[in-house]
């Protein structure tokens, strides 16, 4: 680990250094801020007892070299390179806003991540990595605390794999993860037999270190324990790895069984039987993932259902006098949860329900109201299919199916607007792929040529102007992206305003659907009326 922080310092004149993100084994890495540009980097400098390690300079250049053949969203990039005047050599990368998967597993802890975002996070690291292992890049060190999670600019999560420090082209020797001093440095627990014990690696190495990733995250358990290599190596060849589906808590929803086997076989310790790329894991997970519940409740009508909860309760049927004061708000507020429980299990089937006992009160109630919402409405549909429905009602029908179209149409709309942001970050390094090249290139020409007392002055000069003007380049396309960017998010803002007007006019058509259906309600209804009734009526007693 590094000595004293740099913070304060700027770094080749056009990095000012604002405080340490992470401390990594040979350096720290740092935000940074360009005084003119006002861009943000991520900048890893090698610690100061490694400015003479020939072998750790190394690593960070092959670091530099490696990760700027990339390009791809959900891995980190690099933009420069150099060296400070006490010779301690610096990689500035993108700033990645977020913190490290590592943190975020430590933080939910004890309780696991919702087997959606568990799915979505693992498609990312696989996009990521496959893009690496297309480039013959092995990445070696895959593991929670080099998963970085951000914010794509359409505002989803979003992975950035980083620390390409240990990696290696599949076209390099021996050059292994095994100092001078024969440590193995990382951390073993993610590490594939092979790379414990020294043996030549592949890309199957980093698809063992993306199965342990994958088992933590779906079990909250590591596959195999140990804090050295060679306790790890014990477990290891010990006996297989547990079934994920044992591990996994009961309650949570089930792992679709495509993944669990590809998962277990990336476990497999004779490499010739796990999957010999990591697209497979991907192909697994795309299959599954549309399969796969989303936890989180729709944060639709309901809210603002929810909200005129007094009013509906003033309505509910078992006390349709407001001021019939029997059953006032304060009673009702507290919802009796064993009762709840019933009703909603009656009128709430969903095959891969998240266990009740885990929802909150106001989930539940929520997911009720959505029941009620789906209720009253098919009582409406019933009504007008009979001819029973009285004008009032027939034209709140009109006017709630045309908001749910509006609904689905401007939902729609922001997805394809959200699609298109994303892409604008990878149309940018597409763009800017040979000019990034081409100034990291001429850096690199440059840190050369300037530790060589023989050059000439002005072929330095010549150098400098040339980085000069790709720099004034890249600045240009990054400025038009961003305002692309900027165009692209303003018009998403204005369609999720426009969502959520449509929405609450949803949730206001409901509810005075909810009170027509109501004051229509006559002795005479034909008997699966009166049943759909009676269905209402109940719910609504616990809402
Ligand atoms: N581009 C980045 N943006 C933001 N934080 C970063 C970035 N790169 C690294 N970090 C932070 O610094 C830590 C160490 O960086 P890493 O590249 O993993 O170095 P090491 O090789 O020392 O492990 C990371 O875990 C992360 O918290
Ligand atoms: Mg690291």
């Amino acid at each position: 680990m590094s000595g004293s922080s740099l913070v304060g310092k700027l770094l080749a004149g056009r990095y000012h250094l604002i405080e340490r993100l992470g401390r990594g084994v040979t350096g720290d890495v740092y935000l940074a801020k360009h005084p003119v540009l006002g861009v943000r980097f991520a900048v890893k400098v090698l610690g100061e007892d490694y400015s003479d390690d020939v072998q750790a300079t190394q690593r960070l250049k092959h670091e530099a070299e490696l990760v700027s053949r990339l390009n791809h969203p959900n891995i980190v990039s690099t933009v420069d390179f150099g060296e400070t005047d006490d010779h301690r050599f610096f990689l500035i990368m993108e700033y990645v806003h977020g913190h490290s998967l590592k943190k975020e597993l430590r933080r939910l802890d004890p309780s696991l991540m919702p087997l959606k975002r568990v799915l979505n996070l693992l498609k990312q690291l696989c996009h990521g990595l496959t893009t690496a292992h297309d480039t013959g890049v092995i990445h070696r060190a895959v593991k929670p605390a080099n998963v970085l999670l951000s914010v794509s600019p359409s505002g989803d999560e979003q992975v950035k794999l980083v620390d390409f420090g240990m990696a290696k082209t599949i076209s390099d020797d021996g050059q292994s993860h095994v100092t001078r001093n024969r440590q193995i440095i990382g951390a073993p627990r993610y590490m594939a037999p092979e790379q414990l014990t020294g043996a030549p690696v592949d890309r199957r190495t980093d698809i063992y270190s993306v199965g342990v990733v994958a088992y933590l995250m779906l079990t909250g358990d590591l596959p195999f324990h140990g804090k050295t290599p060679i306790q790890v190596v014990a477990a290891q060849q010990s006996k297989p790895a547990a079934a994920l589906s044992l591990l996994r808590p009961t309650d949570e929803i089930k792992v679709p069984r495509e993944v669990e086997k590809i998962c277990m076989r990336c476990l497999e310790i004779d490499r010739e039987k796990r999957p010999r790329h990591v697209s497979h894991l991907t192909e697994a997970i795309l299959m599954a993932l549309p399969r796969v519940p989303d936890e989180e409740d729709r944060p639709v009508t309901i809210t603002t259902l929810a909200g005129s909860r007094d009013e509906a309760q003033a309505w509910s049927m078992g006390s349709a006098d407001p001021d019939d004061n029997s059953v006032g708000p304060d009673d009702t507020a507290e919802v009796d949860l064993a009762d709840l429980e019933k009703v909603y299990q009656a009128h709430f089937h969903h095959q891969q329900e998240r266990k009740l006992s885990q929802l909150t009160p106001e989930q539940k109630s929520k997911r009720l109201w959505n029941v009620v919402n789906k209720k009253a409405l098919e009582l409406a549909k019933l009504l007008e299919k009979r001819g029973l429905a009285t004008g009032a009602l027939s034209s709140y029908l009109i006017t709630w199916n045309a908001l749910a179209e509006q609904e689905m149409a401007t939902q729609t709309e922001i997805a394809l607007h959200k699609e298109e942001l994303n892409e604008t970050d990878g149309k940018w390094r597409e763009k800017t792929a040979s000019v990034r090249d081409a100034l990291l290139n001429l850096r690199l020409a440059h840190s050369h040529l300037a530790e060589d007392r023989a050059t000439n002055e002005t072929i330095l000069a010549n150098l400098d102007q040339q980085i000069d003007e790709l720099e004034a380049r890249l600045g240009g396309a990054t400025q038009q992206t961003e305002e692309q960017q900027r165009l692209l998010e303003h018009h998403i803002n204005n369609l999720k305003n426009d969502l959520q007007t449509i929405q609450n006019n949803l949730g206001e058509t409901q509810l005075l659907m909810l009170q027509i259906l109501r004051q229509d309600k006559r002795v005479d209804m034909p008997p699966d009326i009166e049943e759909a009734y009676a269905t209402l009526e109940n719910l609504l007693r616990h809402v």
